[in-house]
């Protein structure tokens, strides 16, 4: 719910992903001008980027409902004949985590998403019999954090494929401000700035970021958020110069401290830092990588000389490469 009052609801107000919005609003504005249900949208990328605002945007910019649901909670074929039967022509089907989709659930997908039809068995024994259903004409939109992760019929499914990616610092300096704004926060550039610089590219924590701010601001100061105070709350959060939190730092030093800098395979390196292997990859690792601070190589993840030098040790005799 708190996280509903900074979302965007036109693509006009979405700031960043230029090319997912542009895109978007070409093939939006030609399926309202045919009087089409908008091709099926499979979206991926990290957390916290804006699939999910994404997916109400095309709702309402289509002008029909939302309907949302996630690959885990689907468990058995009638669980999504149930979602599929009850949409109206042209609604939008949102299906987070669609990586997640169980193999019987997926089945009843394929058709659905190709003809608008779906046979499903009624009955057991000898006297089950398939039943095909005609549905409304319908969007799918689907999230994922690895488009590697789907199978390739249901990839192969999906007429507009985007990937999200991360923000810049100016980007999140706009969202920032206009979340302030919208919490009635009062915020100087310097301090939306700074919370931009430490957000990892995510406009998901730079709302958090700001919210727990904004907290600071009116207990520890008068209320305004400037570079300064800015800068005492994010020490205060554990959220370094660079952005890290605990978990980045702690991952950084495991594959330092831990395993002489690399490399080291995923499995040893969640067991190391009690992590899920998938919270690493989806949600910690992107970031890291894309800025260079940890390369993932066939024989296991690296730390670069940039970690060292952020951690403050000193970078490693080039021992590594002589083994
Ligand atoms: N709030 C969260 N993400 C946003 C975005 N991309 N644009 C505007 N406001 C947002």
């Amino acid at each position: 719910a708190v996280e509903r009052a900074l979302r965007p609801q036109k693509l006009a107000d979405y700031i960043g992903q230029a090319k997912v919005r542009e895109q978007l609003d070409i093939f939006m504005g030609a399926a309202r001008k045919r009087g089409e249900a908008l091709d099926h949208v499979l979206l991926f990328g990290p957390p916290g980027l804006g699939k999910t605002t994404l997916a109400h945007i095309i709702a309402h910019e289509m002008g029909v409902n939302l309907r949302s649901t996630s690959g885990p909670v689907l468990e058995r074929a009638g669980d999504l004949a149930a979602l599929l039967t009850n949409l109206e022509r042209g609604d939008v089907l949102f299906i987070d985590e669609i990586h997640r989709l169980s193999p019987v659930v997926e089945e009843i997908l394929y058709p659905a998403l190709e003809d608008y039809q779906i046979d499903i068995m009624i009955g057991e024994g000898p006297a089950a019999r398939s039943v095909k259903i005609d549905l409304q004409p319908f969007t799918l939109v689907g999230a994922t954090t690895r488009a590697g992760m789907l199978t390739n019929p249901l990839r192969d499914r999906f007429g507009i494929v985007s990937r999200l990616e991360f923000y810049t610092t100016e980007e999140l300096t706009t969202i920032v401000q206009r979340s302030a704004h919208l919490l009635q926060a009062g915020i100087e550039r310097d301090g939306a700035l700074e919370i931009a610089r430490r957000s990892r590219g995510t406009p998901r924590i730079a709302n958090r970021l700001l919210r727990r701010v904004r907290d600071y601001a009116e207990v520890r100061a008068d209320g305004r958020i400037t570079i300064d105070v800015a800068d005492a709350a994010l020490k205060m959060l554990d959220v370094d110069p660079l952005g890290f939190d605990v978990m980045d730092r702690k991952l950084l030093e495991a594959i330092i401290h831990r395993f002489g800098g690399g490399p080291v395979g995923l499995d040893n390196l969640a067991a190391a830092i009690g992590e899920e292997r998938d919270t690493i990859e989806d949600v910690i690792e992107p970031f890291l990588i894309q800025h260079g601070y940890v390369q993932r190589t066939p024989r296991g993840r690296i730390a670069s000389a940039a970690t060292y030098a952020h951690l403050g040790l000193a970078p490693p005799q080039s021992g590594r490469d002589l083994f």
